[in-house]
């Protein structure tokens, strides 16, 4: 029985609640894939139900109370077991993927479920070992020595490319030794870090286990007959010589005699040797999908929850009220699906009301470190979410951006953050200026700086914004600045007085270059983009100038985040502040 979030009473799905389960006395079960736990019970298919494996199909065995976690916040994954009764056809390893392609669209074709199954016996038969002679270490060693000149013993192991090394120097006399390269070049590459064959089988054995029912009573007066399920007179009574496989059959055959195969499939394996059996694939917790889980266990009435945001090693997730009484089971599924690759799930306990822009945080399941390291686009990044601000969401909008950018540009970020953009840029242009006020993003920017060997293309600084502008265009030590990125989207419009008379000291002259401001803000007005324009020439007092907008997202329903660019008009640039505006 699933175990609510906490103490009080919270509505269980009905779908996990313990079905009645079926006793199988004359049946006996022989394990055939790996898995972690045994099901006992038998499952029909519920034909009604759409295709494929789901958890309102089939039943799940007999769950013992005992088994179920103390923990409030737990419950037990055993209710996740499904079990369903499906046939497959045993037949020789060697003919396995032949007939797989064959009877493509006849069997199983559900996720993750592998429709060729190993058995026991799967090497080499015992009996056969001895005409090979190769039944002991001392014999395989005596082989290789004759094929490669040496054992595995003998040093270095044996390899492909050790036997091709040896091919090359006999060879050389011939003429080989004008493709020296030739051992190298087919070295196999070093292995990265991508998942092996074996993991993902693994992972993937792990989530289901498939075991042939093995009848107990073939000709007893209780047991079914079972003449039909084996194919004609070429089936072999008696044990298999060699591997075999099973060929698991799409479910619609799951219950089918021989004879009630379509013909599509007698005829493929007619003339071979097979066996039709009977088995039952069980589906463990690990092999149902987030959403699934997640339906199953929360109230039917309720949204379950989706859009998750990932940094590094964290998910955050921005749990609705309704779901606060789940939010630790919740986390647990989100955890347990994502691992292992997320380590810690926390939720955002208010919205982002800061100067720092900093989220409230609150870890729910996994470990408690909120530094995290993040990798966009090639750089990366270290950021602690408890203490600076970072959004993978603007990934895209950083992209952007840089098209806007030139080997000859001097970048500003005034609101800098931990420096994604700044450190994007100073990968492509001449030279970053970088600031922020949170010192803890400055500590961050300055080590993604060193991380990313970039430090001598940015300066970082350590300010209000707006006394930022002005000292930076002031300064007669900086380069002259072309672009300005104020990504402070809550009120960034309203530093844009800053720019009033930066130049008023400065002689105007032709080669002096008016920079192009990248400024962001929210609205949620009809006209999201007039909107805005009109913040930006009431901040400047300023109307006779072209701005390009662009709107970066929906940030939350009806409210618009967007980017404004436009090159400083001159009369704000040269403009006294006092008399002139
Ligand atoms: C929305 S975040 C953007 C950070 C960065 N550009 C990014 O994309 O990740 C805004 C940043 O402005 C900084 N900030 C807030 N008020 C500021 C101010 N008055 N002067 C300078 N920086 C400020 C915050 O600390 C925060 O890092």
């Amino acid at each position: 029985m699933l175990r609510p979030a906490t103490s009080h009473s919270i509505p269980l799905c009905p779908l996990l609640k313990p079905v009645v389960s079926y006793p199988c006395n004359a049946v006996s079960i022989r394990r055939i894939a790996v898995a972690t736990a045994t099901a006992s019970l038998s499952v029909n298919l519920h034909e009604t139900l759409p295709y494929g494996p789901s958890l309102s199909k089939g039943y799940h065995p007999s769950i013992n109370p005992k088994l179920l976690q103390d923990n409030d916040d737990s419950f037990d994954e055993k209710q996740f077991t499904r079990v369903f009764d499906i046939s497959a056809i045993r037949v020789s390893a060697d003919r396995c993927f032949a007939l797989e392609s064959q009877l493509r669209g006849h069997l199983l074709n559900w996720p993750r479920v592998r429709n060729i199954a190993r058995v026991p016996g799967d090497e080499i038969d015992a009996q056969l070992l001895k005409y090979f002679k190769l039944s002991d270490d001392e014999s395989l060693d005596s082989l290789n020595r004759r094929i490669y000149g040496k054992a595995e013993g003998d040093g270095e192991k044996l390899s492909p490319v050790l036997y091709r090394d040896k091919l090359a120097k006999t060879f050389n006399s011939r003429g080989y030794e004008k493709f020296r390269n030739l051992a190298r070049l087919s070295r196999p590459k070093r292995k990265t870090k991508t998942e092996t064959k074996e993991v993902k089988d693994h992972k993937r054995s792990d989530c289901y286990l498939v075991e042939e029912v093995v009848d107990d009573q073939s000709d007893g007066e209780k047991g079914e007959d079972q003449s039909g399920l084996i194919g004609d007179d070429e089936y072999r009574l008696g044990k298999w010589k060699g591997s075999t496989r099973l060929l698991l059959l799409d479910e619609r055959h799951a219950h089918k005699s021989f004879d009630e195969l379509p013909e599509a499939i007698k005829a493929c394996v007619k003339g071979a040797l097979f066996e039709l059996v009977r088995c039952k694939l069980t589906l463990f917790y690990s092999y149902w999908q987030m959403n699934e889980v997640l339906e199953a266990l929360l109230p039917k009435h309720m949204i379950v929850p989706s859009s998750f945001e990932t940094v590094g090693h964290i998910i955050h997730l921005n749990l609705r009220d309704e779901h606060l009484p789940y939010k630790n089971l919740i986390a647990k599924v989100v955890l347990d699906k994502n691992k292992p690759k997320i380590q810690t799930v926390v939720n955002k306990t208010d919205a982002i009301n800061n100067d720092f822009r900093t989220m409230q945080l609150e870890v729910l399941a996994g470990n408690h470190s909120l530094v995290t390291r993040v990798v966009e686009n090639g750089l990366q990044f270290h950021v602690d979410l408890a203490s600076v601000y970072w959004s993978s969401k603007l990934a895209t909008e950083r992209q952007r951006l840089l098209t806007y950018f030139t080997r000859s540009d001097v970048v500003c970020d005034v609101f800098a953050g931990v420096g994604p953009l700044a450190l994007f840029a100073a990968k492509n242009v001449k030279y970053v200026y970088a600031n922020d006020l949170n010192p803890h993003a400055i500590d961050y920017l300055e080590r993604n700086c060193v991380l990313n060997k970039l430090e001598r293309k940015i300066e970082v600084f350590n300010m209000d914004g707006r006394r930022f502008i002005d000292a930076i265009f002031k300064s007669q030590s900086t380069r002259p600045i072309t672009q300005v990125v104020m990504n402070l989207p809550k009120d960034a419009a309203s530093y844009l007085d800053a720019f009033k008379g930066i130049f008023r000291d400065t002689e105007r002259s032709e080669r002096l270059t008016l920079p192009t401001i990248h400024v962001y803000g929210f609205s949620k007005a009809e006209d999201p983009e007039f909107d805005f324009h009109e913040r930006i020439r009431i901040a400047l007092a300023e109307v006779a100038f072209e701005v390009k907008m662009h709107k970066v997202r929906l940030v939350a329903p009806g409210k618009w985040m967007l980017c404004a660019s436009f090159v400083l008009p001159e009369r704000v640039a040269f403009a006294n502040p006092i008399s002139e505006l």
